[in-house]
């Protein structure tokens, strides 16, 4: 018999313990502290002190890179190899198999439906698309031209006022029917938005149609008897729900968490989650990538353009990515939806220069060597903007699926027996205490 290939004993096979040593060079002390899934709790450190005054060590990771705030059980990335799965289901399956309704479900349950909990959910769904009729004054005395995301954050904060039940935050059954209203409501204050800010009348919910259908017909319908909504549009729409429905613990979710942690309502801490995403560097990048496309202008200045990048005069929007160092997923499957959108509305004439820019970048050194390839945001404002939609309406596209995510995130985090009111500590930098000075004793500057 030949011998087998003997490979060196791990260190766990050596019976190594699961925990860090740690030595104190101010005092020489020498602490353990247990190792639990690849993290150590910083609680754990507040032990080490140099005397029995001193509050016990901490650690600073500003903007959380290094910080894990949360346990979950319902997004994995894995950033190196670009993968995102949603309760264990790879996004290119959901995204060719399922329909957002039901990865909502996936999502906020653990578990796909089966067809008569699919039957039912998708029935309260739909027949909670309406809004009080003073959602609808509220929303009418925007100013003419308001940007649907401040109208979508205000009147989702509004929403909390016609459900005071929604302070029931530990009651299961009060929990579920606010979330069945805001899945149900968002695409109706989108809509309603939407038609605000193109000086349109709104549109009311019909029922019968699915739900992309009938955000597409609230947004488009003018003086049609039936609008039927174009099939294409609808099922691109659904893939661009599903892709966007979650993403672990991003800003925005984070912002969820975080408000929910003081116990307010879902609306309230909704809103507070719709105000983060709003922002350029999160949910705005791709009206960046859009006014990029559209500086760049034309395919023979791209090899310019990229110069300037890599002499750091400004970035390639839409590259790049704090988690993913490798092609995001979801990027991928967008661009595929692309083709399919391009074929009905007609191709964006901004395509040819992205992927122009996508072509160069992916072959040269500097954007290989930093890990840089397209995210998410590269290719969906194309889409948005083929299918007809103004750029300043993309974040609330962006909102209306992430609903579900927040949710799911806010009902974890309210049942972790981990969690308590996120307060995060600070290393103070300021003046020690100095005794207050009258205005009359202050002269004419500062002291
Ligand atoms: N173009 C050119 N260079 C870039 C880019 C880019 N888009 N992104 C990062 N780099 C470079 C940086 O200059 C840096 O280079 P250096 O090491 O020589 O200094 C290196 O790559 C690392 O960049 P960081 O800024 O440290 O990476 P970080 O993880 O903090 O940033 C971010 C991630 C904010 C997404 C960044 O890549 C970026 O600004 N991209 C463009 C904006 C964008 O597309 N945002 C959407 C993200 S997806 C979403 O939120 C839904």
């Amino acid at each position: 018999m030949s011998p087998q290939p003997t490979t060196a004993p791990t260190a766990k096979e050596q019976g190594a313990r699961e925990s860090l040593t740690i030595t104190d060079n101010r005092t020489g002390k020498t602490y353990e502290v247990p190792i639990s899934a690849g993290a150590i709790r910083a609680m754990d450190l507040r032990q080490i002190k140099t005397d029995a005054d001193d509050f016990g060590l901490m650690t600073y990771d500003p903007a959380f890179m290094n910080t894990a705030s949360t346990r979950s059980s319902i997004t994995y990335i894995d950033g190196d190899k670009g993968i995102l799965r949603y309760r264990g289901y790879p996004i290119e399956q959901l995204a060719e198999e399922s329909t957002y309704l039901e990865t909502a479900y996936l999502i906020l349950n653990g578990e796909l439906p089966t067809a008569a909990q699919y039957q039912d959910w998708e029935y309260k769904i739909l027949h909670r698309t309406f809004l009080h009729e003073n959602i609808k004054t509220h929303m009418e005395a925007f100013r003419y031209d308001a940007h649907p995301m401040g109208m979508f954050i205000s009147s989702v904060a509004a929403l909390s006022t016609y459900y005071p039940d929604s302070a029931q935050i530990s009651d299961p059954e009060s929990r579920l029917i606010q979330i069945i209203r805001l899945i149900a409501k968002v695409p109706t204050l989108a809509a309603f938005s939407y038609r605000h800010h193109r000086g349109l009348p709104y549109v009311y919910p019909d029922n019968d149609l699915s739900y992309t259908g009938n955000f597409l017909r609230m947004l488009d319908m003018m003086t049609q008897v039936k609008y039927e909504p174009d099939p294409v549009k609808a099922r691109a729409l659904d893939v661009l729900f599903i892709l966007h429905a979650d993403h672990e613990q991003n800003c925005g979710t984070n912002a969820m968490r975080a408000i929910g942690s003081s116990h307010v309502d879902p609306y309230s801490a909704m809103a507070g989650a719709a105000a983060a995403l709003y922002g350029p560097l999160h949910g705005g990048a791709n009206e960046e990538v859009l006014k990029m496309l559209t500086q760049i202008g034309n395919i023979k200045n791209v090899p310019a353009f990229i110069d300037k990048v890599k002499k750091g005069e400004g970035r390639l929007m839409g590259f790049g990515h704090r988690v993913y160092k490798n092609y995001d997923p979801r990027a991928k499957i967008i661009k595929r939806t692309a083709d399919q959108v391009f074929r009905t509305t007609g191709v964006n004439p901004l395509l040819e220069i992205a992927l122009e820019l996508e072509r160069i970048a992916l072959q040269d050194e500097y954007f290989v060597s930093r890990k840089l390839y397209p995210n998410v945001d590269f290719y969906s404002g194309l889409i948005y903007q083929a299918m007809g939609f103004p750029v300043a309406f993309f974040p609330v596209l962006f909102a209306i699926p992430r609903t579900v995510g927040w949710l799911a995130q806010w009902v974890e985090m309210l049942q972790d027996p981990d969690q308590k009111i996120a307060r995060p500590r600070q290393l103070y930098t300021g003046y020690d205490a100095r005794p207050y000075v009258p205005l009359y004793a202050r002269g004419n500057g500062h002291a």
